[in-house]
Parts: C-alpha cells; sequence; structure tokens
C-alpha cells in the first residue's frame, strides 16, 4: 500500500496520492483526509502537511468570492482556482467539483467541461453531484480516461430544490435511493463518493456497501474519509456553524489581533525598524 504521513518531511520515495492509493487506504483501513482548496500559498501548507485529498470545491463560491450559494461560481472561475492549487501540490491528489450548469444539460457538454478542467488546470480527477440521473455523465468523462468522485445527500447546487440545508435522507424512501444511487455510481464507475449530511447509520451502511471509498461530511465516522471545508476547519469563516464543522483554530481572531497590531506599530512608527530599512 502506498499511503504516506508527511508531506513535507516525506521520504523521498513517498508516492503521490493517486486513487488506487484510495481504494488501498478502504481496503486496509486507513482514513482518508480531504480538505478543500483554493489557492497556491494555502494548497502549499496542506500538502506539506501531509493531506491525502485537496478539493478544489465550489464552496469557493461562497469562501472565496463571497456568494450565498454555489451557484453562481463559472468554469473558468473554478479553472484559475485548480490552476493556483495545482502549483502548490507536490503529493495530494487534486480534485476539482465540476460547477452548476457545467454538466447537467447532456454528457457532451459535461465531458468537454471535464476535459477543460483537466487540460487547463493539470487537476488529477473530478467531482460532480447527484445519483441516478448523472450515472451517463459519470460515464461519458470515464470514458475519456478522467477520473470522477461522485457526491451524493446534501448535494449544495440543489438547494433550491431542497429548500433548506437540513440533514438529507431521514425518510426511508429517500434513504433507499440514497443506497440505490450510490451502487448506480459505483457501478458506473466513480473511484470514490463524498457523502454530505446523512445520518451515521445510513452512511456506515452505504460506506460498508460500496467497494469505493466514501468520504463524509456530516455523515458521521463510518466513513472511508472525512473532508472539511479548509476554512471552516480553521476557523476564518465565523457565521456557518453546522454541528459537524469542528474548528481546530479561530485564525480569524488572531489575524485581526495581528492586524491590529501592525496598524498600531505603523500609527507609532516603531514599523518599520532600522534593521527593516535599507
Ligand atoms: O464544494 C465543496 O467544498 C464540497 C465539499 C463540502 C464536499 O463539495
Amino acid at each position: 500500500m502506498s499511503t504516506r504521513t508527511s508531506g513535507k518531511n516525506a521520504p523521498e520515495d513517498v508516492a503521490r496520492v493517486t486513487t488506487r492509493t484510495l481504494q488501498d487506504m478502504k481496503a486496509s483501513g486507513v482514513k482518508i483526509a480531504m480538505l478543500t482548496a483554493y489557492d497556491f500559498t494555502s494548497a502549499r501548507i496542506l500538502d506539506a502537511a501531509g493531506i491525502d485529498v485537496l478539493l478544489v470545491g465550489d464552496s469557493a463560491s461562497n469562501v472565496m468570492a463571497g456568494h450565498e450559494t454555489t451557484l453562481p461560481i463559472t468554469l473558468d472561475q473554478m479553472i484559475y482556482h485548480a490552476q493556483c492549487v495545482v502549483r502548490g501540490v507536490s503529493l495530494a491528489l487534486v480534485v476539482v467539483d465540476l460547477p452548476f450548469g457545467t454538466y447537467q444539460g447532456n454528457t457532451k457538454e459535461a465531458l468537454s467541461s471535464a476535459v477543460r478542467v483537466m487540460k487547463e488546470s493539470g487537476a488529477h480527477a473530478v467531482k460532480v453531484e447527484g445519483g441516478r440521473s448523472i450515472v451517463p455523465t459519470v460515464e461519458r468523462i470515464l470514458e475519456a480516461g478522467i477520473p470522477v468522485m461522485g457526491h451524493l445527500g446534501l448535494t449544495p447546487q440543489s438547494i433550491y430544490r431542497f429548500g433548506s440545508y437540513q440533514v438529507r435522507a431521514r425518510d426511508e424512501v429517500e434513504a433507499e435511493e440514497l443506497r440505490e444511487d450510490a451502487v448506480l455510481l459505483e457501478r458506473a464507475g466513480v473511484f470514490s463518493i463524498v457523502l454530505e449530511k446523512i445520518p451515521a447509520s445510513l452512511a456506515a451502511e452505504v460506506s460498508a456497501s460500496v467497494s469505493v471509498p466514501t468520504i463524509g461530511i456530516g455523515a458521521g465516522a463510518q466513513c472511508d474519509g472525512q473532508v472539511l471545508v479548509t476554512h471552516d476547519a480553521l476557523g476564518l469563516t465565523t457565521d456557518f456553524n453546522p454541528r459537524f464543522v469542528r474548528r481546530y483554530t479561530h485564525l480569524d481572531e488572531q489575524i485581526e489581533g495581528h492586524v491590529k497590531q501592525y496598524i498600531d506599530d505603523v500609527r507609532s512608527g516603531n514599523f518599520p525598524s532600522d534593521e527593516e530599512s535599507y
């Protein structure tokens, strides 16, 4: 198995993470750690820390651009973010969300969006939201040799159909649909499936029933891996507080404190010092 524990300090023969690595990790019970990234500098730090997968999520629409939903972000903007991330990564697998409206129309359009992402950014895979309705799309993209990650449960591109960000598949009808969709995506050939905001027991069942790794977000501990939006995990976002987010730090407060200090230093003439001048 070719997993790794560290990026920056890893031995030189440490392998790049591939879709095969993730499969091996599931087989041997090693949990997969995935985070989002949208820019070069943070991608470099996350990669050096040893993250397995970096998702250039369309959550960039929220945390980078300040939109309320993921719907407005464009394919060109996603490609720009993906290019920045790819430049910062030496080991992690880079997966890019196909944005809303660039793959749901027809399979030809979906393939051309996926090809653009791969050619123009150098990323390693794409992610699409949805179940049975996007199986032909997944198959068409895969035929071109592009790995595809699926995404079931609370799929944010469908927020206006759902009407809220509540937990999905609590009732048996929707739960059964999700179980079937996971199997259909697996058969279509996805290398992994994100399960977002569904009951932990359902996510555990799905994770045990499909051979590909599941990556949970608000889907309990029995998924084969976990993903968080980096800005949430590091406390850069403050107004998004679902129970599934663990804040490892409060970077917003730290940054504010340091910026206040900088302002004071500038105002008082304490910065720059003689050592910081020429
Ligand atoms: O866009 C995103 O960040 C995502 C994750 C929340 C899974 O799709």
